[in-house]
């Protein structure tokens, strides 16, 4: 996600800028710390946990540290590097290229809106599902049933300096079912934890 997205997890200002100009401010910050709906999260996590896009790695730690094994990946160095910082195991991979453990993974997670990594949330759980396990769960968060699912293109702005266009998408809780279904999960159930709807897909065993 590049530079601009590296110095805001440093605590830097950033910006997230859609196609019509709206901006909205990153708010890295809180993925540092523990937030309401985290242990809802962390309790639905099974062992071997794969946290797709840990950022700085506060679920991947925290699943370390009650002794559940997880493994952050990101495809920003400095999510990594802190990640590791932070307790956890992490490895610097794009969830589309190979990732290690493939087909045995008991949880997938998707936090924080990381269902939208890639702009195609069919073609993402499609991969996800390759990644898992027979009986495997992904644990995704996504958005209250109210809110229209829908693919945004973004970049980071911080001041004059932006990076590149990309694609993210936004998936309510209105629609998750019909996505996990007909991207290869047999079964999907979503409701609302502390302010957050989580919805658990599950493979088929
Ligand atoms: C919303 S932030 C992460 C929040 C994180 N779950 C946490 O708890 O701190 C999204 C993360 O996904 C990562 N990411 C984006 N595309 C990715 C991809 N294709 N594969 C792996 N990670 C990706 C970004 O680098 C970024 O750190």
């Amino acid at each position: 996600m590049g530079q601009i997205y590296a110095d805001a997890l440093g605590g830097a200002s950033a910006e997230i800028e859609y196609v019509d100009g709206t901006r909205v401010v990153l708010e890295a910050a809180r993925w540092f710390e523990p937030i309401d709906g985290d242990e809802a999260i962390l309790a639905r996590c099974a062992e071997p946990t794969l946290d797709i896009g840990s950022g700085p790695g506060r679920l991947t730690a925290a699943l370390a540290r009650r002794g559940v094994h997880a493994l952050g990946i990101d495809i920003t160095p400095h999510a990594v590097a802190l990640t590791r910082r932070a307790g956890g195991f992490a490895l610097l991979r794009d969830v589309f290229d190979e990732v290690p453990g493939s087909g045995r993974w008991a949880t997938a997670l998707l936090a924080d809106g990381n269902i939208g990594i890639g702009g195609d949330p069919g073609a993402l759980l499609r991969r996800v599902r390759q990644l898992v396990r027979p009986g495997g769960t992904v644990v995704a968060e996504v958005e209250p049933p109210g809110v229209r699912s829908r693919v945004d293109r973004v970049r980071l702005r911080r001041g004059a300096a932006v990076g590149e266009w990309f694609g993210w998408a936004v998936v309510s809780a209105a629609d998750i079912e019909r996505v996990a279904l007909s991207s290869g999960f047999t079964s999907a159930g979503c409701g609302p934890e502390r302010g957050r709807w989580l919805a658990v897909l599950r493979a088929a065993g």
